[in-house]
């Protein structure tokens, strides 16, 4: 019995090095594009989805909630949104830079494709980004109260006219850049 045990185990161990090495050998003679040019493979990109939602859905069921916003929080919104998410996500008087097309995947258009996140869940996304996918991690330079103010921009964005941005435009400008990589914004280790 011992001995069947033993043939057992040395058998599965064989086969998990031939699977570890055909991987390699897979890898080192090409077989996975790391290009961004060709589409994902399904494989990656369903597992990557099936995290992303079930993320989102554990955020939307999450105790705390995110700052209110305040009667600032709009100008504020903006001026964050204006400097570091526009070329990606487009305005109402400008579409988003041409190379934000050719991410892989793209960036969506926020504009001509409005977002269909809860305020929690868009909170939860700005704050911690999406792996492999260019969206970056906001709560790394930015505080809770500044994402907050993105969350009520970003949901507001589709209401706004071309006219109404480039007056928010010449009102107020864009925010300052941010001067340090400091992780403060305590949703990043919010549970
Ligand atoms: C370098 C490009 C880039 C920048 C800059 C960027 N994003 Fe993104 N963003 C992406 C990509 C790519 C995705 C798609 C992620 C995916 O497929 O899950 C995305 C997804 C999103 C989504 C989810 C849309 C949806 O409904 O599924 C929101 C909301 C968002 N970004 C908001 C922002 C905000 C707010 C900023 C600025 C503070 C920002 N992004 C900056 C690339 C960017």
């Amino acid at each position: 019995m011992r001995a069947l045990i033993l043939a057992g185990l040395a058998g599965a161990a064989m086969l998990a090095a031939v699977l570890v090495m055909s991987a390699v050998t897979w890898l080192w003679l090409g077989g996975f594009d790391a290009g961004a040019a060709s589409p994902e493979s399904r494989l990656a990109a369903g597992a990557q989805r099936i995290a992303l939602d079930h993320q989102l859905e554990l955020a939307e069921a999450a105790a705390g909630s995110p700052p209110a916003p305040t009667s600032k929080s709009l100008i504020f919104g903006f001026r964050q949104y204006d400097a570091e998410c526009a070329a990606c996500h487009g305005t109402p008087d400008e579409p988003r830079a041409l190379w934000a097309r050719s991410m892989n995947p793209p960036s969506p258009d926020l504009t001509e494709t409005p977002t269909r996140l809860t305020a929690k869940q868009l909170f939860w996304l700005i704050c911690h980004g999406v792996k492999m996918t260019g969206m970056p991690a906001f709560g790394v330079h930015r505080t809770d109260r500044q994402i907050s103010d993105l969350t009520l921009f970003v949901r507001t964005l589709p209401n706004l006219k071309a006219q109404d941005y480039q007056s928010l435009r010449a009102t107020y400008g864009p925010a300052p850049k941010p001067f340090s990589l400091t992780p403060n914004a305590a949703c990043l280790t919010a549970k």
